[in-house]
C-alpha cells in the first residue's frame, strides 16, 4: 500500500495547451512558498499523448506510481488530432481514466459559476445566467465508462458489435451522493439527482438508494429528483433552478460541459476529482481545468490560465486545508478581471488582451 505522502504536489502538464497554463500554476505555487512559507514540494511528469511520444505509453508505471504517493495532482490537458487514431489502450484519455479508477477518485466536482465580469460572454440572456453558481457533482469511477462486459467483438453475419455496460452499485452511489449532501448543506442546501429512473435499472436502483440515503441521513437538505434528460432542458430553461446536481459518470460528463457553457466562460471552471479519506484523514485528489488541451491554440501563449489556477484554489480547499490562502487566490482572480485583464477566449470590447503568462503574473501581483 504505497502511502500519500503530505503536501506533495503532482504536475501533469498534458498536452496542447495542458504546459502552458500548469506552468503558471507552478508559479503561484512557487509564490506560496516563497511569500507563506508554505512547503509544498513539486513534481513534474508526461502524461497523455507527450507521454506515448516519448515512452510509448500514455502513462508509464513511474509516474503512476508518483500519482500515488502524492496528495494533490494537478492536470493540464491530454489528447489532441496527433493521437486520435492510435489503439485504444494507447489514447492519451486512457491516462486519465486510468488515473481517476486506480486512485478511486470517485467524486468529481464540477462548479459553474456566472462570473459577473463575464455575463455577457454567455448565450444565454444575461438575467437567465447572472448569479449563476452550480455544483454539478459527477460520478466518476463507475457506470458506463468503466463497466464489464466491454469491446468490440465480431457476430456471425460478419457484422461487429460494440459492447459496454452501464453499473452501479449501492455503495458506489451512495458514498457520491453523500459529497453532494455535505456540499448542499455549505451552500443552498438544495440537491438534484439525476438519473434515467424511467429506461435503466440502474438508474432505477440510483434514485432509491439516494432517496434512502436522503432519509436516514439528510432529511434537512431539499431533495429532488430529475429525469437526466429533463435536466438538460431545465439547465438551459432556468439554470438558477438549481444548487447541487448529482448524477452518473455518462450524464455528469454531458450535463456539465452544458453547465458550464452557459457561463460562457470555459476557459474559467475549475474541477476536483477526489478519493474518500482514509482513516488518518488522508485523500487522493486531482485537480484540473474543466477545458481541454485545445490543440487549435497550443503554444501561442494565448490560451487562459484562470481555470487551472481555480483549480489549485480548489486543492487549497479540499485537500490542504488551506481556506484562506484559497481565499485570497480566488480573490485574486477577481480582482484581475475587474481591470480589464482578459485572455483572448473571454476578450471583450474595452479589454486588455492579455497572454498566458502576463496573466499569471497579474494574478501573483495582486496576491501580494
Ligand atoms: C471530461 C472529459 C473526459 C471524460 C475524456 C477526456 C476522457 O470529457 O473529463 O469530461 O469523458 O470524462
Ligand atoms: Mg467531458
Amino acid at each position: 500500500m504505497i502511502k500519500v505522502k503530505k503536501r506533495k504536489i503532482l504536475l501533469l502538464p498534458g498536452d496542447g495547451i495542458g504546459p502552458e497554463v500548469i506552468a503558471e500554476v507552478k508559479k503561484i505555487i512557487n509564490w506560496f512558498n516563497d511569500k507563506k512559507s508554505l512547503d509544498f514540494e513539486i513534481d513534474q511528469e508526461l502524461v497523455g499523448g507527450c507521454s506515448y511520444d516519448k515512452h510509448g505509453t500514455p502513462i508509464t508505471d513511474e509516474v503512476f506510481y508518483k500519482a500515488l504517493e502524492s496528495e494533490v495532482i494537478m492536470l493540464g490537458a491530454v489528447g489532441g488530432p496527433t493521437w486520435d487514431n492510435l489503439e485504444f489502450s494507447k489514447k492519451p484519455e486512457r491516462a486519465l481514466l486510468k488515473l481517476r479508477k486506480e486512485l478511486k477518485l470517485f467524486a468529481n466536482l464540477r462548479p459553474a459559476i456566472c462570473f459577473k465580469q463575464l455575463v455577457d460572454a454567455s448565450t444565454l440572456k444575461p438575467e437567465i445566467v447572472s448569479g449563476l453558481d452550480i455544483m454539478i457533482v459527477r460520478e466518476l469511477t463507475g457506470g458506463i465508462y468503466f463497466g464489464e462486459p466491454r469491446g468490440i467483438k465480431p457476430i456471425e453475419n460478419g457484422e461487429r458489435k460494440g459492447i459496454n455496460t452501464h453499473t452501479y452499485t449501492t455503495s458506489e452511489i451512495t458514498r457520491v451522493a453523500r459529497i453532494a449532501f455535505d456540499l448542499a448543506r455549505k451552500r443552498s442546501n438544495k440537491v438534484t439527482s439525476c438519473e434515467k429512473s424511467n429506461v435503466m435499472e440502474a438508474g432505477q436502483l440510483w434514485k432509491e438508494e439516494v432517496q434512502e440515503l436522503h432519509e436516514k441521513e439528510y432529511k434537512d437538505v431539499e431533495l429532488s429528483h430529475m429525469l437526466a434528460d429533463n435536466c438538460a432542458m431545465q439547465l438551459l430553461r432556468n439554470p438558477k433552478q438549481f444548487d447541487v446536481i448529482v448524477t452518473d459518470n455518462l450524464f455528469g460528463d454531458m450535463l456539465s460541459d452544458q453547465a458550464s457553457m452557459l457561463t460562457g466562460s470555459l476557459g474559467l471552471l475549475p474541477s476536483a476529482s477526489l478519493g474518500a479519506k482514509n482513516k488518518d484523514g488522508e485523500m487522493r485528489a486531482m485537480y484540473e481545468p474543466i477545458h481541454g488541451s485545445a490543440p487549435d491554440i497550443a503554444g501561442k501563449g494565448i490560451a487562459n490560465p484562470i481555470a487551472s489556477i481555480l483549480s489549485f484554489a480548489m486543492a487549497l480547499r479540499y485537500s490542504l486545508d488551506l481556506d484562506k490562502e484559497a481565499d485570497i487566490l480566488e480573490k485574486a482572480v477577481q480582482d484581475v478581471l475587474n481591470d480589464g485583464l482578459r485572455t483572448k477566449d473571454i476578450m471583450s470590447e474595452g479589454m486588455k488582451d492579455t497572454s498566458t503568462s502576463a496573466m499569471g503574473d497579474a494574478i501573483i501581483s495582486k496576491l501580494q
